[in-house]
């Protein structure tokens, strides 16, 4: 019995925090029970924005593969690789970039957006455009039934469907359309309010010993009208309160959202349950991280097994693409 199969990728930007788990990481290690599950460290995606500055990309995509499996992703059961290793997806992407037509990639939302926010960087590059034709090639080439995330992502699915569309059309039924699998992510602010990034310095990272995770925690940004012991809070405007919500069952919610409201709980005191509750979260992953932190060669073992799986998947479909595009020969 052959199950849906999904592809999904994460950029080697650093070590993962503690919105990669509610962003993708607890929903990926679901869906490996259902689903066939490719899942790509995306190195050329990080250079489209990294380019000029490329140093840490390799011991990046150790930190995100260790950081997986300590999370649970199982490499017996799902396929973990690096985009680089499977070349073909560049090959793919070259022959998607001859149909798409230019405005299709300049109207896609994050194309504008990340263009103002990384202001710092030049990003009227070739390969920046491109960003989202190379996630069509990543999810096209393994054939994805079905794409896990987030809504931020969700045009560059939509456009992958538009590609297909395009190339069954010109070409004869090659890919199927694949589907979005929208994950419902949880607001995770940092300790400083703000989106949890590492650029911020405001993050929860996964390789955090608990001592560490505490903290952070324990001077985290809360309702800033909540000066005083006595005074009432307003949960739905305080960052601890978003964790709660990500972390913690509805009991203590409702505990703090309700101890917060009547000054029945200090901020202390509501920092402590989430920490409970946070740290009981990560225990599986602090358990299982140093042994594939101290091995690093068998983290890029498990690695390079995986590209190879991938790769052979890949190469069966480029057969397949270069036939549609009259571009097999009987050499090679
Ligand atoms: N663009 C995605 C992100 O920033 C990463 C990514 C690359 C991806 N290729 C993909 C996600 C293919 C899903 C499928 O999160
Ligand atoms: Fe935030 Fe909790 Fe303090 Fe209320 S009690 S302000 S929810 S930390």
């Amino acid at each position: 019995m052959t199950r849906p199969r999904i592809l999904s990728g994460m950029r080697p930007t650093g070590p993962l925090h503690i919105g990669h788990l509610t962003g993708a990481l607890d929903n990926w290690v679901r869906l490996m029970d259902t689903y066939e599950c490719f899942f790509a460290i995306v190195d050329w995606h990080a250079l489209t924005t990294d380019y000029a500055d490329p140093k840490d990309v390799r011991e990046n995509v150790l930190e995100v593969a260790t950081d997986w499996l300590a999370a649970g992703l199982d490499p017996t059961r799902s396929t973990l690789f690096v985009q680089s290793l499977v070349p073909e997806h560049a090959e793919l992407h070259l022959l998607l970039s001859m149909i798409v037509p230019v405005p299709w990639l300049e109207r896609v939302p994050s194309y504008k957006e990340q263009q103002t926010q990384l202001a710092e960087k030049d990003l009227s590059t070739y390969g920046f455009l491109g960003y989202p034709l190379l996630q069509s090639a990543d999810i096209m080439i393994y054939k994805a039934h079905a794409v896990p995330v987030g809504e931020d992502q969700a045009p560059h699915v939509e456009l992958t469907r538009e590609v297909v569309r395009r190339f069954n059309h010109f070409y004869g039924p090659v890919f199927p359309e694949p589907k979005t699998l929208l994950t419902e992510v949880p607001r995770v602010p940092g300790t400083d309010g703000r989106k949890m990034s590492k650029s911020y310095g405001n993050a929860v990272f996964l390789k955090d010993p608990p001592e560490v995770v505490r903290q952070k925690i324990k001077p985290m940004v809360t309702d800033p009208a909540r000066k005083r012991r006595t005074d009432p809070g307003n949960p739905d405007i305080c960052p601890v309160f978003d964790l709660h919500k990500a972390f913690s069952p509805k009991e203590s919610q409702e505990w703090a959202a309700q101890g917060c409201r009547t000054a029945g709980i200090g901020c202390l005191d509501c920092k402590g349950r989430l920490l409970d509750h946070l740290l009981q979260r990560l225990e599986g992953i602090h358990a299982r991280r140093p042994e594939f932190a101290a091995r690093p060669d068998t983290v890029w073992d498990i690695l390079q097994a995986g590209s190879h799986r991938a790769r052979e998947v890949a190469r069966a479909t480029m057969d397949e693409v270069r036939s549609a595009m009259k571009i097999a020969y009987p050499i090679r």
